[in-house]
């Protein structure tokens, strides 16, 4: 079924704007620089410096995949939600078009999609006027949609739906579904107990045995998840030495899965 196409989907929702680029450094740093409204959204066919998290470099071959970035003003407490908001909607977007069987699409805590356990989709989320009320979010949203080779670095942690499904996707056609369901579901992104209550059920991760590393400098520790927190946090059971366990709360970090 085809969507409405975006300048419907931007008239539709009231956004102020959207800018397209050949070539950009990063859709997510343009945004920032800019002081772009809430409303923007900007969209890039290349970035010659797209970041991941974790100050990571963010590969994508040129024309091939979706690279943007939603300024979005939000009323939140727990700026941390919006990215389970957001993963969410870009899950949900694919899950609604592909059929991936048992080795599918899954939210890995806190904001990635894998997809036959490869990362399809990254998000990296940045924020303004941190110490206020009214936060200003640069959601950047990287999906990997018809690139077929991927650097020697990433080759094996990484896919597309290319390499998947053996079909090419329609980028634009993509982009509007993921800009109708986020703005049609935004109350979702301010009701942060039905939101991780949501995000929880799809991600299934309770029991899954993990390796856990606050950033790319410290150690990894293993263990087993215990839970997400309403707030978003993840609770995490280690092995520890003789038999003792000990559960920590974490805000941040990365999980790979053992
Ligand atoms: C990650 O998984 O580490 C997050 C990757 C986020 C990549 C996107 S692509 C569009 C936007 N612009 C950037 O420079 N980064 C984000």
């Amino acid at each position: 079924m085809k969507t409405d196409s975006l300048s419907e989907i931007l008239i539709a929702y009231n956004l102020r704007a959207v800018l397209y680029f050949n070539s950009i450094d990063s859709t997510n740093k343009y945004a920032r620089e800019n002081n772009l409204p809430s409303g923007s959204l900007i969209i890039a066919a290349e970035q010659t410096k797209g970041r991941g998290r974790f100050d990571r470099n963010w590969e994508s071959e040129k024309g091939s995949n979706i690279l943007l970035t939603i300024v979005k003003s939000i009323r939140t407490e727990n700026p941390a939600l919006i990215n389970f908001y957001a993963s969410y909607i870009v899950y949900k977007t694919l899950t609604d078009l592909f059929t991936a069987g048992d080795n599918g699409f899954a939210l890995k805590w806190p904001n990635d999609i894998l997809l036959d356990g490869r990362k399809i989709c990254g998000i990296l989320t940045e924020l303004k006027n941190i110490k206020t009320d009214r936060k200003k979010f640069y959601i950047g949203i990287g999906i990997n949609v018809n690139q077929l080779k991927f650097s020697e670095s990433i080759r094996n942690k990484s896919t597309s739906l290319v390499k998947h499904f053996n079909r090419k996707s329609d980028i634009s056609d993509l982009i509007a579904r993921i800009i109708k369901n986020f703005c049609e579901n935004i109350k979702l992104a301010f009701d942060y107990s039905s939101l991780t209550e949501i995000w929880r059920k799809a991600a299934k991760l309770e029991g899954k045995r993990v390796e856990f590393r606050l950033n790319d400098t410290t150690e990894a520790h293993s263990g087993v998840i215990t839970g997400i927190k309403d707030d978003g946090a993840i609770e995490i059971e280690s092995d520890t030495l003789v038999g003792v366990r000990k559960k920590s709360v974490y805000y941040s970090g990365e999980i790979s899965f053992i």
